[in-house]
């Protein structure tokens, strides 16, 4: 049937229609908010690159998360900035560490919210890149060892689930092993399976202190030209344990979500990263968009390329939307 028998508009008359046949929505329960936590106490810093976004002490902790699950959003994120840096990044699996005091934190002050932690150590060498080194190259089998102590560390502290972000071959599997062997074979990983070497985490590395002080992350962060690398990432991913699968950034790799929601039958997460919130918000700041609308436009089209969840910057402004716009 073409026209004019068949007319496309006949569906789109009425909010009532369109509503109707909307194939994709959005609610606040699979949005993951990102936290950094700093030291000190009453700190409530704003990230310059990304307004409406805080560095909190670990005293804050329970009246963001109040806030968060008021709007629905039931599960955070943690990023850490610790108060030393050394060359093998000791303080991301610190017994005191930063992470480790802002799980238990959460977990004792505001027991319903969903801890999940970024397991990387490039917000804890001195170096800024997300392993130990050997000369200047990343030394990818000894960094597996401080990872997987790092999971633990924050597994025995409390944390929900775990999110390895740092690239390492090799590491789901040697994370999986570590926490089975300590009881803690109910505790998900969420791997960042597909991580792109991307300038849009250009925000998060001022927010969390965080640049590689020389080079780039190039040698193990994956090519931004490559697609079919993405599936055997996500494969090996698969095979060594991961729960759910994480592509990222977000919008410059739609077409990365949709193949692998294609291709994997575990949930897909995708990471809008600090620079697509960023550019959002310079944008509507200065008047040349409607920064509500293109925040809802963009967090439903990555959920329409295939995410079941998504983690952005944005949660809180999205729960807020949707509860305004279905009033
Ligand atoms: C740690 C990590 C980074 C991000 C999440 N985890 C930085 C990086 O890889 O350079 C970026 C998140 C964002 O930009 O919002 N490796």
């Amino acid at each position: 049937m073409v026209f004019p028998e068949y007319r496309p508009r006949r569906l789109r008359r009425n909010e009532t229609f369109r509503a109707l046949i909307r194939e994709t929505s959005l609610s606040p329960s699979q949005l993951i908010y990102p936290l950094f936590v700093m030291p000190g106490k009453n700190k409530r810093e704003e990230i310059s690159s990304m307004p409406g976004v805080f560095r909190l002490s670990v005293d804050q902790l329970k009246k963001e998360a109040e806030e968060c699950l008021q709007l629905g959003v039931h599960s955070v994120i943690l990023f850490g900035l610790p108060e030393k840096k050394d060359a093998v990044g000791s303080g991301a699996h610190a017994k005191d560490g930063i992470i480790q005091r802002a799980i238990k934190e959460l977990k004792n002050k505001a027991p319903e919210m969903m801890v999940t932690t970024d397991v990387c150590l490039c917000e804890y060498t001195d170096h800024g890149h997300c392993g130990c080194l050997i000369g200047d190259t990343v030394d990818n089998d000894a960094t597996l060892e401080i990872l997987a102590k790092t999971a633990l560390s924050h597994a025995q502290a409390g944390a929900d689930m775990v999110a390895p972000s740092d690239m390492m071959d090799g590491r789901v599997a040697e994370i999986r092993a570590a926490l089975d062997e300590n009881n803690f074979e109910m505790i998900p990983i969420m791997s960042y399976a597909v991580k792109y070497a991307s300038a849009f985490y250009g925000p998060f590395r001022d927010a969390a202190n965080c640049a590689p002080q020389f080079g780039d992350r190039r040698s193990y962060q994956m090519d931004p030209a490559n697609s079919r690398e993405a599936l055997r990432e996500a494969t090996l991913d698969v095979e060594e344990g991961a729960d759910i699968l994480m592509v990222k950034p977000a919008v410059a790799y739609l077409d990365i979500i949709s193949r692998l929601k294609d291709e994997f039958d575990l949930p897909i997460a995708a990471y809008h990263v600090s620079g697509e919130y960023a550019m959002i918000k310079a944008a509507a700041e200065k008047g040349w968009i409607d920064g509500e609308k293109v925040m809802a436009e963009t967090l439903l089209s990555i959920k329409r390329a295939g995410a079941d969840i998504i983690l952005t910057y944005f949660a809180k402004d999205m729960a807020r939307y949707l509860r305004a716009v279905t009033k």
